[in-house]
């Protein structure tokens, strides 16, 4: 090959963190992982139930471009009935391939070449890449723990260019499991019309909330018609697997969105838009019954590396604890590593998730109660030694 015969946009693209890492953790034996990012439940068996079912009835055809109207109809009612805040499911909803479709359709559809789009980090890997794949340039604002992982307010509004289209939040956020405050969204919306921005909030984890509020962005007020809604069934409902998420935006906006759908995906997984119907309709005591599990072994991970000396900020939602890890003197890579190979246990390193990871490890919790466990005791033999 004489010639690079990848766009330099994707040449450009670094391999994802996690994926170099895992692929070290799969060639092991006995490795405790703290490393996944999806529930280890399986999905609820009267969901899946209803995936088989519509198979067996023979749904094996395309849908609707924006996907079922029952499903479509069903998620307006629960955002209705959740958070007060009203979409046609007509016009203003449409089903995706997962959030990561949802932000490939949001990037594509509002970003001309050039144009930034400011990314709050520490933040889900494929943020920035799927900023860069649309031609726009992620503007990366770092975020601390003494602020809960939150934005600042003083640098959002410092990092805004006339070239800024948009920002993406996340919240509850993965890695650090932060869940932003009303008071500090109310201070981001007021930036986001101050400079007329598009917020892109990507709420995926939105029923995984322990003790605290999850306050849906575009119920905010003012914020409905600037904002675009990412939501799925992903991590509440144990449904990675089904790749099956949507979108909310005014209907100028969401159109835009339809159009790149339209052309890249026709519509989402048929099977998978019947099981989210009965996720929505029945699912609820099931997300319960596992948002308990989460908390559980959320209250016996972050003590537990907070003893260990890993000092761990408290995270109110999704599934990962984010201890810092200074005390070992190692780089997060250097620490990882070595708890690896030497005891067995993944984590991954913060800055897999961009700036604002260094000196951190994403543990996630969404791992039997024991497993964290003997992951806790293997831990504290590796602290012993580099503590
Ligand atoms: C914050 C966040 N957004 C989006 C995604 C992608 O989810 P989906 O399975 O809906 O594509 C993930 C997956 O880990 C995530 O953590």
């Amino acid at each position: 090959m004489t010639r690079e015969y990848l766009a330099t946009r994707v040449a450009g693209l670094k391999p994802s963190g996690i994926r170099k890492f895992f692929d070290i953790v799969a060639t092991m034996q006995d490795v405790i992982s703290l490393g996944i990012g999806e529930p280890d439940f399986t999905t609820p068996a009267p969901i899946l139930q209803a995936g088989i079912r519509s198979l067996e009835r023979g749904a094996t055809h395309y849908t609707s471009n924006a996907g079922q109207i029952e499903l479509r109809r069903a998620l307006a009612e629960q955002l209705k009935r959740q958070y007060r805040v009203e979409y046609n499911p007509d016009t203003e909803l449409m089903v995706t391939v997962g959030v990561s479709e949802a932000l490939y359709l949001a990037m594509t559809a509002l970003l001309n070449p050039g144009e930034e789009v400011i990314v709050p980090t520490p933040c889900f890997v494929a943020y920035q890449a799927e900023v860069t794949l649309a031609g726009g340039v992620p503007v990366e604002l770092p975020t601390y723990v003494e602020d809960g992982f939150q934005v600042r307010p003083q640098d959002l509004e410092a990092a805004i260019t006339p070239r800024t289209k948009a920002i993406l939040l996340s919240s509850p956020n993965n890695p650090t499991g932060g869940v932003a405050t009303r008071q500090v969204l109310l201070e981001v919306a007021r930036i986001a019309e101050k400079h007329d921005l598009v917020v892109i909030s990507d709420e995926l984890y939105d029923q995984l909330v322990y003790g605290v509020e999850h306050v849906c962005f575009p119920a905010l007020p003012g914020m409905w018609s600037r904002t675009i809604l990412l939501g799925g069934f992903s991590k509440n409902y144990a449904m990675t697997g089904w790749r099956v998420g949507f979108a909310a935006a005014p209907a100028e906006i969401l159109r835009g969105l339809l159009r790149v759908h339209q052309y890249t995906i026709m519509s989402a997984p048929t099977t998978a838009q019947e099981a989210a119907l009965e996720a929505l309709r029945n699912g609820a005591p099931h997300v319960e019954e596992m948002r308990r599990e989460y908390d559980r072994r959320r209250r016996l991970i972050v003590p537990g590396l907070n003893q260990l000396g890993l000092p761990t900020f408290e995270p109110h939602g999704a599934f990962y604890a984010f201890p810092h890890i200074g005390a070992t003197g190692m780089d997060e890579d250097t620490f990882a590593q070595k708890l690896l190979q030497e005891e067995k246990v993944a984590v991954v390193p913060g800055t897999a998730f961009g700036p604002g990871g260094e000196g951190y490890v994403r543990c996630s919790y969404a791992t039997a109660y024991e497993k964290i466990e003997e992951a806790l005791q293997r831990m504290e033999r590796f602290m012993r030694r580099y503590g």
